[in-house]
């Protein structure tokens, strides 16, 4: 399978296809037929939508709870963290492609250049950390995609829904119901989303930023939910009201990457600054 970073690369491109431009208001490229979009992509999408949709079960999902919420792995500062999560290289392009530590500055600057307080830009830089469970050799459909709910019935707007057909759980009729095991309106806190790098994340940080920072970390990949709809019959009424939140977030995550590298090195004080105005010196990982 294509390295990591490809594999993102495919997936965002796959995303901004299937929805509008804000910036230029553009229709998205038609949702079925996203043109510009290479047969090859389109392919490690596919094939990434197979295994993750085939193996993220309920199962599955609490077995990496146990495995990785007990935060005993390591202890890291959030600086410490960007410079491990570079470890992830691309060898498809090493020298037009961005490092993490870019790609991260980069949506923390557009988040800044737009006035947004502190805690705002601070979301830009961390959102994507829990992203190192790859280096402890999880495979990508357990870290990155799309998230969803287990434990109930699987919404069409989830991206290629067909193959939730491989999944074992589309045959425990427990879980097929529309709300499966979940009480209506039981608020999403209470329910179990695929597993990935947003809910380690929100894991790790939750005792540190605001309320509407955590919304955007946990639910970032959670696209049935924050651009499609779906699933709001889980949602209790915070979290209706902190979707706002989410949405305001996923341009910058979707559409701040440009060609031109950020200054890292110029950058860093005014990060460290931001950092330790929120966090301590280590966090449990
Ligand atoms: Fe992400
Ligand atoms: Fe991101």
């Amino acid at each position: 399978m294509a390295d990591v970073i490809e594999v993102e690369d495919a997936l965002e491109e796959f995303q901004k296809g299937r929805y509008e431009d804000p910036d230029t208001g553009s229709e998205a490229k038609g949702k079925e037929d996203y043109r510009d979009y290479d047969a090859e992509a389109r392919a490690t999408v596919k094939e990434f939508y197979r295994l993750n949709h085939t193996y993220q079960t309920y199962d599955f999902v609490q077995r990496k709870k146990e495995q990785y919420l007990s935060l005993s792995r390591r202890k890291m500062g959030i600086w410490e963290a960007m410079e491990f999560l570079n470890n992830l290289v691309d060898d498809s392009d090493p020298d037009t492609d961005l490092t993490q530590i870019e790609h991260l500055m980069q949506t923390a600057e557009a988040i800044r250049a737009d006035g947004h307080p502190r805690w705002f830009i601070l979301t830009g830089l961390i959102h994507d950390l829990g992203k190192i469970l790859c280096l402890w050799d999880e495979p990508q459909w357990a870290v990155v995609g799309d998230t969803f709910p287990v434990g109930c019935a699987y919404s069409d707007k989830v991206v290629f829904p067909e193959f939730f057909a491989l999944n074992p759980d589309s045959q425990v009729s427990e879980y097929q119901t529309p709300r499966g095991i979940y009480e209506p309106a039981c608020g999403l806190d209470n329910v179990h989303l695929s597993w990935g790098h947003d809910e380690y994340l929100y894991q790790v940080v939750k005792d540190h930023m605001p309320e509407e920072s955590l919304y955007m970390i946990r639910y970032h990949s959670f696209y049935a939910a924050h651009r499609e709809g779906a699933y709001m019959y889980l949602m209790n009424d915070r979290d209706q009201e902190m979707f706002a939140w989410v949405r305001k977030f996923n341009p910058y995550d979707l559409y701040s990457k440009t060609p031109v590298r950020p200054d890292v090195a110029a950058l860093r004080p005014y990060y460290e600054e931001l950092i330790a105005e929120y966090f301590p010196a280590t966090l449990r990982w």
